[in-house]
């Protein structure tokens, strides 16, 4: 490649991040300084406060957070290769909870790899006290938010899937601007998937089932594999939290989208 064309590639990469930076803060109702990647002023899609850690989750943190959690650098495209040590399909998972799901999910498919985003302490504890206790080998985590991650850190085509389980339903209309399956937010994750690769969500809240089929339907980048919702994915477990809400009456909805 010539030194022109580096330049423009760059520049190209530039004005794409800078574009999603923008189309986010504008969804998101805020302004956000695209030229300092540290700004990070915008509604988010969680809440902060302090979740208490058990002593176990606690003594995880301390001690294995340094090995698996990688820490947020909106200066650094993240390197699957390198952190990792192999070559593999990387798979993003955003919000993983405590991590039951994520846990089984790495042991059903060790031919790929997962980088799953918590911004809660006593998820991302849990989740070291699994890594440890079960030896999982393909899991790493990263405890920030996952707009920004993926807007600094994720390189455009470069994911061969993307999971959001159960994310927060924010049901009062209000708050459904805090909701992650929106236009701008789709947008996003496809410009960070490889073409082919997938975009699985699931819900046990109905209305934003409907959104989130109407959204993921709606963007011409992406194709359904199934004539609406699909069926479950064998590899997504039912967690005790899924089968209590079946239990209850609950259906639960699976969309999963591929790139093309
Ligand atoms: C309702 S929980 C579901 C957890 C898990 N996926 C499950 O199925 O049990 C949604 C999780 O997403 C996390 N979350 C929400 N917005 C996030 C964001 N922008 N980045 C990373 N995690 C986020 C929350 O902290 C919360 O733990």
């Amino acid at each position: 490649m010539t030194t022109k064309e580096a330049t423009q590639k760059e520049d190209t990469l530039i004005r794409n991040t800078t574009d999603h930076i923008q189309e986010v803060a504008k969804w998101m109702g805020v302004t956000i300084d695209p030229n300092n990647p540290h700004h990070q002023s915008h509604i988010p899609s969680f809440v902060n406060h302090r979740s208490h850690m058990s002593p176990a989750q606690k003594k995880a943190y301390e001690t294995l957070k340094d090995q698996f959690v990688i820490p947020f650098d909106a200066t650094q495209k993240l390197d699957y290769p390198t952190l990792f040590g192999r070559e593999a399909p990387t798979i993003l998972e955003i919000g993983f909870g405590m991590g039951e799901t994520t846990a089984k999910i790495a042991h059903s498919r060790p031919e790929d790899q997962f980088i799953a985003l918590e911004i809660y302490s006593a998820g991302v504890g849990a989740m070291l006290n699994r890594i440890d206790k079960e030896n999982i080998k393909n899991v790493l985590l990263m405890q920030h938010d996952a707009v920004e991650v993926l807007v600094h850190m994720v390189a455009e085509n470069s994911l061969s899937g993307v999971h959001i389980f159960f994310p927060d339903p924010w049901p009062k209309k209000r708050h459904h601007k805090r909701r992650l399956i929106q236009p701008p937010f789709v947008n996003l994750l496809v410009s960070r998937l490889k073409t082919g690769g997938y975009i699985h969500c699931a819900t046990d809240w109905e209305e934003y089932a409907e959104q989130m089929l109407e959204v993921l339907s709606g963007h011409v980048g992406l194709q359904n594999t199934a004539t609406d919702y699909a069926e479950k994915p064998a590899y997504r477990p039912l967690t005790k939290f899924e089968n209590r809400g079946i239990k209850l009456g609950y259906n639960v909805h699976d969309l999963v989208f591929k790139k093309i």
